[in-house]
């Protein structure tokens, strides 16, 4: 009965949030307030197993259309900036593409309950996790990096890749772009720091849209 309220509950706000507010306001003025109601989502999220299992599939479709677009595969080397509490795009990427993933988180302790859920999702070998920035993280390593939304200073990260990344990197950074495709945050130049390759847009995350960013030559 309390798992069937609290879905219904759940369900009701998914929709009110996402697909009613969030696609009608194609904005990033309000990203302050929306990183910090997350992440107090996610903490209490975590704790609920109806809500984390619901919270995923919200992202599946995103993630998929990611996966797709970067055409990434088991052999990628994967870095997920701003993992979260509640991780739930790293752990479909990693379900998705078996592929190995290190995500860095700033808070510890979004690292430290990030690291508990993969353990209960068994894909704590496959995943691991670090307590970082992703301002100063080294990305030599990687084929594919994804830049959440929810990451703070996302002009000085994309400033940061673009010019540490090697040749052949693909970045996949989430955002909100306008109707005509621009990006919402107009003091983030994409255009000149990387190559603009393609774009997918999320069916139920109400506004977020994700481009593959390449080098620039
Ligand atoms: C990116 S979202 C969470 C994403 C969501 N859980 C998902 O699966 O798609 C919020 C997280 O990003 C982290 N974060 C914000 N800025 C960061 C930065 N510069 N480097 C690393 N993590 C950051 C926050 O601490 C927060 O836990």
């Amino acid at each position: 009965m309390l798992r069937r309220i609290t879905e219904g509950f759940f369900s009701l706000f998914i929709y009110i949030f996402y697909r009613q507010i969030g696609t009608k306001f194609r904005t990033d003025a309000l990203k302050f307030f929306w990183d910090i109601f997350f992440v107090v989502l996610e903490k209490i999220g975590l704790k609920f197993d109806v809500i984390s299992s619901n919270y995923i599939k919200l992202y599946d479709d995103i993630v998929e259309k990611e996966i797709c677009m970067a055409k990434i595969s088991s052999k990628d080397r994967i870095l997920v900036i701003g993992c979260g509490s509640l991780p739930a795009t790293t752990a479909l990427i990693a379900m998705k593409t078996k592929a190995e993933i290190t995500t860095i988180d700033i808070d510890s302790r979004a690292v430290h309950e990030a690291s508990y859920f993969f353990k209960n999702l068994n894909l704590e070998r496959q995943i691991t996790v670090e307590h970082a920035d992703g301002l100063k993280y080294s990305i030599n390593k990687f084929d594919v990096i994804f830049v959440l939304y929810g990451v703070q200073q996302q002009k000085e990260i994309l400033n940061y890749l673009a010019e540490n990344m090697q040749d052949t990197t693909k970045i996949i950074f989430r955002t909100v772009c306008d109707t005509q495709g621009r990006l919402s945050n107009d003091s983030i130049d994409v255009s000149r720091l990387f190559l603009v390759k393609d774009h997918v847009s999320s069916e139920y995350l109400g506004s977020v849209d994700s481009l593959l960013l390449l080098k620039k030559r």
